[in-house]
């Protein structure tokens, strides 16, 4: 089989040694996963559960439950119901019952196969079953793919707090295929290039490289028919690009794990550039107005803003940005049907009250100089931040 010219595998090295894995990017990996499955697992092991959402078992986790099984491979698949309210403690309690059942042991492996809310629960699964067994992701959403799967936090929600019950657990390794984003839904990619937009603003500061906003501008405007009407807006033209997209955004997150796994010196902090104003939002609305990209994209908006109030970003930059957005089709202001309902005062409260707040100032990550440098600041006073809520 010849070599794919767009495999990459990426290194996330982390100290101890013994947490260092890898992050494979082949478009069709997954035609092949047993194959890849055994350079990267421990030899010896046993039981694969694979655990997936209930759409994407259907054109996914069942097929590939059977490609492994026909290569030999004794695996179980269980399945959730699709959406967020699956990431919670009584559906990590029926994988355990589950696992239990199939005599899934520490020499055994689970998978995660799809979305954010597949990665994190299975993560936090994989983190706590007798103290531990190996996982693999296999993310597929764009959001999954460019970030959640990354980094090792994983996580379930508890009462009123997202992600409230969790911890860092790196999987063995990542197994990206980016021809399985041909099934996603404009929105769902949309709601992943609110990640991707993200990472351009941080690029420089994080890994001292530059491009990545060109290169995405760039391959964001070579449809030959760009459209501003809703119901013919495409993004198939961007197709060929994600696995270079996919790499280098992983390549940026794996930098600032490698340099930060626990969010301790701050590097990490960097990865939530926008993210203050976007769980303000996404709060405020009860999760039900915005993807978390859509919030995402509007948080670094007001980012924008604040930056070019304080007199530390060029107007012409904030420009670069809304115009690329316009490309991609990713709102920069909320519908002006929601207005009643962001009201500047209870955005205010909701960011102080978001975890990283301290001693009553907000810490924000904030875009400086050009797209691709940014800064922390504290020390933003509240009639700055009502002014441009
Ligand atoms: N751990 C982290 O560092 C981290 C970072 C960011 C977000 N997250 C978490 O990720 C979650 C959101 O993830 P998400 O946006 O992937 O949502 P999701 O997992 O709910 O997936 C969105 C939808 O896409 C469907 N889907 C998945 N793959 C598909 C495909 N290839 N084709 C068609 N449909 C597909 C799913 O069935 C689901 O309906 C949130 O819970 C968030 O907290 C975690
Ligand atoms: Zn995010």
């Amino acid at each position: 089989m010849p070599l794919n010219p767009l495999k990459k595998i990426l290194d996330v090295t982390l100290p101890p040694k013994s947490h260092s894995y890898k992050i494979l990017i082949e478009p069709g990996s997954l035609n092949q996963l047993e194959k890849v499955l055994q350079d990267y697992i421990t030899p010896g092991f046993g039981k694969i559960l694979m655990i997936t959402d209930t759409h994407v078992s259907s054109f996914l986790g069942q097929p590939l439950l059977a490609q492994l099984k026909s290569a030999g491979f004794e695996t179980y698949l269980y399945t959730i119901p699709e959406g967020e309210g699956s990431k919670s403690l009584a559906t990590a309690e029926n994988i355990f019952s589950f696992a239990l059942d199939i005599g899934l042991s520490r020499k055994d492996v689970m998978i995660a196969l799809g979305g954010g809310v597949v990665g994190d629960l299975t993560g936090f699964c994989a983190a706590t079953y007798f103290r531990g067994v190996p996982y693999f992701q296999i993310p597929t959403t764009l959001l999954a793919q460019v970030d959640s799967s990354v980094g090792g936090k994983v996580a379930v929600n508890f009462s009123t707090a997202k992600n409230g019950i969790g911890a860092f657990y790196q999987p063995q390794a990542v197994i990206i295929d980016t021809d399985i984003l041909a099934h996603l839904p404009l929105k769902q990619l949309q709601a992943g290039l609110g990640e991707v937009v993200k990472y351009c603003f941080i690029e420089n500061t994080c890994t001292g490289t530059t491009g990545f906003f060109n290169f995405l501008n760039t391959a964001a405007n070579a449809s030959d028919s760009p459209s501003s009407d809703n119901h013919s807006f495409s993004l198939a033209h961007l197709m060929p690009k994600f696995p270079e997209i996919v790499e280098t955004c992983c390549q940026i997150k794996a930098q600032v794990v490698i340099q930060d796994e626990k969010e301790e010196s701050g590097i990490r902090s960097f990865l939530n550039l926008g993210h203050t104003f976007a769980h303000a939002y996404e709060e405020i609305t009860q999760y039900k107005a915005f993807t978390h990209g859509e919030a995402v994209v509007l948080g670094i908006a007001k980012a924008c803003q604040l930056s070019e109030q304080l007199g530390i970003l060029p107007h012409s930059e904030t420009q670069k940005f809304q115009s690329l957005c316009q490309s991609l089709g990713l709102g920069i202001t909320p519908p002006e049907t929601l207005a009643p309902t962001l009201e500047p005062l209870q955005l205010l409260r909701l960011m102080k009250k978001d975890k990283k707040a301290s001693g009553g100032f907000i810490r924000f990550i904030l875009p400086i100089h050009q797209i691709g440098e940014v800064t922390i600041r504290d020390d933003i006073p509240d009639e700055v931040l009502l002014s441009i809520l």
